[in-house]
């Protein structure tokens, strides 16, 4: 079986990175990780790489006056890894359009949300603010818009009373944890593809048995009912 070659863009901790990576240890997933790379040297996700011997990248946006030029010298690392997919994986960068359309139908994110409910940052307190029942994450395609473009796999969780920012954070981590290793083998399987800016599932979803008990796993959904 052809692995397509991801790399992995990263900032920070890097748990969603260590799931894929995890994941792609299984001999029938239809992706390889060939390349790494954190926009800052202090990322903590760089680890994982190294000890899974993944090679890695350090490519600092402070060293580029513009944005075209970060996003630049970005193309030509992924070009010269001979990558043919993206996943952003906690990547605080924005990326210019032309890298964007550059990529696009190759490039995914995760967003800590079930999109288009709360784009942007601190997630986790809105929906509390907000009041919703039902929180999660989102795996799409990436589009020029922040956290816009064609979902892949959403994650629900329920928010339980007492929830504070961090604890309903961890739940939507652990749900985010499944939902992008979901998202990577359905894309790379090119068993999600994008008609009309929405994802169409081709022929039957190579969907892996949900790991955590009372998860039920579908092709889109991943509804975490009691597990914590
Ligand atoms: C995750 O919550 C992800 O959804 C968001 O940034 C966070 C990254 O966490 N985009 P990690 O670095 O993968 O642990």
């Amino acid at each position: 079986m052809a692995r397509r070659k991801v790399a992995v863009l990263i900032s920070g901790r890097g748990s969603n990175l260590a799931a894929l990576i995890a994941a792609c240890a299984a001999p029938d997933f239809p992706a390889q990780i060939a390349l790494v790379v954190a926009n800052r040297a202090d990322a903590a996700g760089l680890a994982h790489a190294t000890r899974a011997g993944i090679p890695t990248r350090v490519i600092p946006h402070r060293d580029y006056a513009a944005r075209a030029d970060f996003d630049a010298a970005l193309d030509r690392a992924l070009q010269a890894a001979g990558i043919e997919l993206v996943c952003l994986a906690g990547f605080m960068r924005l990326l210019g359009d032309a890298f964007v359309e550059r990529w696009r139908d190759r490039m995914i994110n995760i967003h800590p949300s079930l999109l288009p409910a709360f784009r942007g940052l601190d997630t986790h307190a809105r929906a509390l603010a907000a009041g919703v029942r039902v929180h999660g994450c989102t795996v799409h395609f990436v589009r020029p818009a922040m956290d816009a473009g064609p979902v892949i796999v959403q994650a629900a969780v329920p928010v339980r009373p007492g929830d504070d920012a961090e604890r309903l954070a961890a739940r939507v981590l652990a749900a985010e944890h499944e939902a992008y290793p979901l998202a990577l083998r359905l894309v790379a399987a090119g068993a999600a593809r994008v008609e009309g800016e929405r994802v169409v599932l081709a022929g039957p979803p190579p969907v892996p048995r949900a790991a955590v008990p009372g998860t039920v796993a579908a092709p889109v959904v991943i509804w975490r009912g009691d597990a914590d």
